[in-house]
């Protein structure tokens, strides 16, 4: 498996692989990998003959007080996981390598963006879709593969490749947990002891609202409720949003009567983290 950092010997490679017939599946990543990508990487393996991994901590989706500088990295770590999981190639830029110094284009997106994530984070979904519609004119591969653990952002790529045309189909995996229930994030390094028990509130409130809807509650505002209240009595926690929405057009609805996407973001402590499960009707 080879470690590539710039543009040109990617898409050569990844050239030579379409010429020879070979058909290319693409995990973009910004690191410090666990299960979570992992299974993302299996997936694109069992499916396709090469498979690449990008590793790149993307500036432009952070926000002024985001966590950018702090980010959690291990290349070394990374490697090993990657060509465990039957990965080809890592394609690992540094910035100057992915963003020239004069760049004033980027990739916006109306009404999927506003909401959920979008609304403590203006401007994060703009620098995700810029730099995912770089990576897949880097590495035009056949499938890539995205993790519903960030549902809004799987959402987002997919309709920006229908939008813009681009000729890669968009796979969805589903969420890994580790076996306490809480969903894996490069981020969960940052919670303390006391924090990580305390961060079990997300899946377990999230349970509590899917087994409230088998029984029958359809009315959003009391699911959203049930919640809100379990949420609330954990003292580390701090709510960001919990929302019910439309799962395709991420609309906020009152009652579920189409499929919806239970989603929230809660921080523990400073550390701000993401859950989700879709209600299939
Ligand atoms: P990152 O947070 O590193 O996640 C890379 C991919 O792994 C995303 O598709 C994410 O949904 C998936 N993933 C993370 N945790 C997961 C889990 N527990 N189960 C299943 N999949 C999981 O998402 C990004 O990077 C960036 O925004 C990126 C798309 C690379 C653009 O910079």
């Amino acid at each position: 498996m080879n470690i590539y950092n710039k543009v040109s010997q990617v898409r050569n490679q990844v050239k030579e692989w379409k010429r020879a017939g070979l058909s290319v599946g693409f995990v973009p990543t910004m690191g410090y990998l666990h299960e979570g990508h992992e299974s993302l990487i299996r997936k694109a393996a069992s499916e396709n003959d090469k498979v690449v991994v990008s590793i790149f901590v993307n500036p432009t989706q952070f926000g002024p007080n985001e966590d950018l500088e702090k980010y959690p990295r291990d290349l070394k770590k990374d490697s090993l996981i990657c060509a465990g999981a039957g990965a080809d190639l890592i394609f690992h830029p540094e910035i100057e390598e992915m963003y020239v110094k004069d760049a004033c284009t980027s990739v916006n997106m109306n009404g999927l963006t506003d909401g959920l994530c979008g609304k403590s984070r203006p401007t994060h979904f703009s620098g995700v879709c810029t730099v995912v519609t770089k990576l897949f004119n880097i590495v035009p591969a056949d499938k890539a593969y995205f993790g519903e653990k960030d549902a809004q952002q799987l959402a987002i790529i997919k309709k920006m490749v229908e939008d813009l045309n681009i000729d890669i189909q968009i796979i969805g995996c589903p969420i890994i947990r580790e076996e306490d229930g809480l969903a894996k994030s490069s981020r969960n390094i940052y919670l303390s002891p006391v924090e990580r028990e305390a961060a079990l509130v997300l899946n377990k409130s999230l349970k509590v609202a899917r087994k409230a809807i088998e029984a029958g509650v359809k009315n959003t505002s009391d699911l959203k409720g049930l919640i809100v209240d379990m949420i609330e009595k954990e003292p580390l926690a701090k709510i960001d949003y919990v929302e019910i929405v439309d799962s395709r057009s991420l609309k906020e609805v009152d009652f579920i009567e189409e499929n919806v996407l239970v989603a929230l973001a809660v921080y523990i402590g400073k550390t701000r983290l993401i859950d989700n499960f879709t209600y299939f009707i």
